[in-house]
């Protein structure tokens, strides 16, 4: 990534990305090490990691779900696609399932409104979300 960008600073974004996919959130340990790698101060790291919310500074699941609270979504089902889904893994968002097997998070807007209510787990983008597809959908992830 330093070869990638014209600063350290700017590297530090991707360098945050690479530790969270490797432990799945951001420690204070790999936090640490991203500044020393960059250069950079802890508390300059951690600027960057607070505004970027997809980078998460506590332990998740295996999987986490981002579940677009956004006008489009909100518009088009949200609220009965977040109770099912609240509803089925015993977990408020911000809160992971007791078997650590998902992590639920609310978020904003994901990029498809259009097909509205949406929501993510890891990188697979559901779109056009029915509630009572969520078993089905769910069983995909152990
Ligand atoms: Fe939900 Fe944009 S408002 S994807």
């Amino acid at each position: 990534e330093l070869a990638h960008n014209e600063t350290n600073r700017m590297a530090c974004i991707e360098a945050l990305k690479i530790a969270q996919r490797e432990h799945g959130w951001v420690s204070d340990e790999d936090l640490c090490e991203v500044a020393q790698l960059l250069e950079l101060t802890p508390d300059e790291v951690e600027g960057v990691a607070t505004f970027y919310n997809l980078i998460r500074r506590r332990p998740v699941g295996r999987h986490v779900i981002l579940l677009c609270a956004s006008v489009s979504c909100w518009v088009m089902g949200y609220a009965q696609l977040r109770a099912r889904l609240l509803q089925m893994l015993g977990a408020e968002p911000g809160q992971t399932t007791a078997d650590g097997r998902f992590t639920v998070l609310e978020n904003q807007c994901l990029g498809a409104c259009d097909h509205a209510p949406v929501f993510m787990i890891g990188d697979d983008l559901y779109h056009d979300a029915d509630p009572e597809k969520l078993d089905d959908i769910l069983a995909k992830y152990a």
